[in-house]
């Protein structure tokens, strides 16, 4: 069986999967860290590859932006695919002066402004969680490398150009949450949803509050950095 928006075989993903939102960044991803890596997906060109890290199986795919997108292809990754492992590798806004341009954000839990999340559950706010497992992982791989990083709450919003700029964010950089990005709280609740594991990792790259953005050479760097933690984690926790 395929899908509408993949016409991979069951069988062609990797259990542990990365999710990064742009497919030549899933391209990009593939020819530079996979062994024996081939394209399973170019519907849409939202591009999936499989391949090894390590020797061990391992598969990446595009997510496209926001939480809609996100949802379809990790909702087919899960139910048809057989996905059991899923970490996002994207990037983050600042939403907090501790959080430095190229810093690495762990997604402990994601706080939404989504109606992805907040229709299923009625009267209570769901709390959208990374799994633990992949997390502490992540947190003991990210200290061995000696890279910088914050475990917090992110806002997944559906909204990148907010109206009232950061004042728009509200109470929550008052409340702990660290960075914004627009896919993790799906992420999350599918993942609870379907019982597999799943974590988001990001570089921050544009901070909100003093408007520094990472440059094109520390970009790279950096985001080659987190795949490698990224991954690691996937094939080894
Ligand atoms: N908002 C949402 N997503 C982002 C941002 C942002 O400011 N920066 C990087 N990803």
């Amino acid at each position: 069986m395929t899908t509408p928006h993949n016409h991979a075989k069951p069988g062609d993903y990797a259990e542990a999967v990365l999710l990064p939102g742009d497919p030549l960044r899933a391209k990009w991803i593939a020819e530079t860290f996979f062994e024996d890596a081939r394209q399973v997906n170019s519907v849409r060109n939202c591009l999936g590859f499989t391949g090894k890290w390590k020797g061990r199986p391992v598969s990446v795919q595009a997510s496209g932006m926001g939480q809609p997108s996100l949802s379809i292809y990790v909702h087919e990754l899960i139910n048809v695919y057989g996905a059991k492992t899923l970490i996002r590798v994207g990037t983050c806004g600042g939403l907090n002066a501790k959080v430095k341009v190229r810093d690495v954000v762990l997604a402990l839990g994601a706080t939404t402004d989504s109606a992805i999340v907040r229709g299923r559950f009625g009267p209570y706010n769901f709390a959208p969680i990374a799994d633990f497992g992949l997390l502490r992982a992540a947190a003991d791989k990210a200290d061995a490398k000696g890279l910088k990083f914050h475990a917090g709450n992110m806002l997944s919003s559906d909204i990148f150009y907010h109206a009232d700029g950061f004042e728009g964010y509200g109470q929550l950089p008052d409340h702990g949450v660290i960075g914004v990005e627009m896919e993790a709280a799906a992420l999350y609740t599918l993942a609870a949803r379907f019982d597999v594991r799943a974590l988001t990792i990001c570089t921050m790259t544009d901070c909100l509050i003093t408007q520094e953005e990472i440059s094109a050479e520390d970009r790279q760097t950096s985001l080659t950095d987190m795949v490698e933690l990224a991954l690691d984690v996937a094939v080894e926790a």
